[in-house]
């Protein structure tokens, strides 16, 4: 596979930021990734988590095709899963423009979109007319949702988006995590997330009593906690039914490294810098579950090697965003490549059996 975006780059980095990921989101969703290349399968990547058959770690994060429209498409560039989303009940504009920054220096980005999307009733259309790619493992879809800005009892947003989408996703993203919608954050602490937790679960249960398969549903949380919230969040998760976490978010924080001129733009900060504090919070996770639950690992991945420490550190899955802005779409394959190098250089048969090596 010839990889042209080192060509493409100063072009589109030319555009607003915002514009270019908007044609890309566009260029996906009419098929131009299907002249891309085949993607490869790897047997050592192949891995089942959650009950689902993925065939390979590596995921696009949530936020990319927040509507659900390019599905297809990135799965065909390589992508084990696609988490689309975050989607609301209602359709909502966002903050105003501009609200994506690139901080090129830093390899790094700053959104403050909040959560603008055309809301569940159109993402369930998209889902419902979607053609997988017949790869092993069929390419796994998750939906990522949230609550609209305007609505007070939060967590019935929530429930509602689990509600009018189930079994037209393969998992749920329970997302209490984005810095860019007031009040969501706290959705994190102890009593309001059983609550919210509790009321997603008793919508499955619903389905399920009705004859639908039950279909996992995880909770993503923000690098931006402290160590209590972690041992709330983590005894919450193993007393409850959830399926798993996804670590992280994007950060509040702005460590001192940053050199771009817009490192102080509100926003939640992802890429390159948000690499160690993720990683250390979900290293910290893990051992609070005790790996009895699997993670996503994601936040600031750009190399197999860190795709393989987030694996390490107790990751099962891992997905990226940021690093696509600067490496495009050829880097999916790159990093399934070396990451199948790097496994078997240490003897590790499946990607499985690295998960929280470090810790042993
Ligand atoms: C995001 N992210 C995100 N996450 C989420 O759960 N719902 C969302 O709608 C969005 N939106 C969003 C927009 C943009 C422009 C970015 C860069 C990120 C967060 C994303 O899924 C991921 O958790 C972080 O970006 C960290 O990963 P990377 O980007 O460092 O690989």
């Amino acid at each position: 596979m010839i990889d042209l975006f080192p060509l493409a780059r100063p072009f589109i980095h030319a555009l607003d930021p915002e514009r270019a990921h908007s044609l890309t989101v566009s260029a996906l969703s009419k098929g131009l990734s299907s002249n891309i290349g085949m993607s490869q399968s790897y047997k050592r990547l192949r891995t089942n988590v959650f009950g689902l058959n993925f065939d390979n770690p590596i995921g696009l994060a949530a936020g990319f095709d927040k509507d659900a429209e390019a599905i297809s498409g990135a799965l065909k560039l390589g992508f084990g899963f696609v988490e689309a989303g975050t989607v609301t009940p209602k359709a909502q504009p966002g903050n105003p423009r501009p609200r994506l920054f690139r901080l090129s220096a830093d390899r790094a980005v700053i959104n403050r979109f909040g959560f603008n999307n055309k809301g569940m009733h159109a993402f369930a259309g998209r889902l419902q007319n979607l053609r997988r790619p017949t790869c092993a493992g069929g390419g796994i879809v998750g939906a990522n949702v949230g609550a609209n800005k305007n609505t007070d009892d939060k967590a019935a947003d929530y429930v509602a988006c689990i509600d009018r989408l189930y079994g037209l996703s393969d998992y749920f993203t329970i997302n209490v995590s984005s810095p860019n919608t007031p009040g969501l954050r706290s959705l994190q602490s102890k009593a309001a997330l059983e609550d919210l937790v509790g009321r997603c679960l008793a919508v499955r249960k619903e389905h399920v009593a009705q004859g639908a398969v039950s279909i996992p549903i995880l909770l993503k949380i923000a690098p931006d906690l402290t160590s209590e919230d972690i041992e709330d969040i983590a005894a919450s998760v193993i007393g409850m039914d959830l399926d798993g976490l996804i670590v992280s978010n994007t950060t509040i924080a702005r460590p001192k490294s940053l050199k771009s001129s817009d490192k102080d733009e509100a926003g939640g900060l992802s890429g390159a810098p948000l690499m160690k504090p993720s990683t250390e919070m979900l290293r910290s996770i893990y051992i609070a579950t005790k790996g009895q639950k699997p993670i996503i690992g994601v936040g600031g991945v750009q190399t197999a090697a860190d795709a393989y420490e987030k694996i390490r550190a107790g990751a099962s899955l891992v997905q990226i965003y940021s690093a696509m802005v600067y490496q495009g779409p050829g880097m999916v394959e790159r990093l399934k490549r070396e990451l199948n190098q790097l496994l078997a250089r240490d003897g590790h048969k499946t990607v499985a059996d690295a998960v929280g090596a470090d810790h042993i």
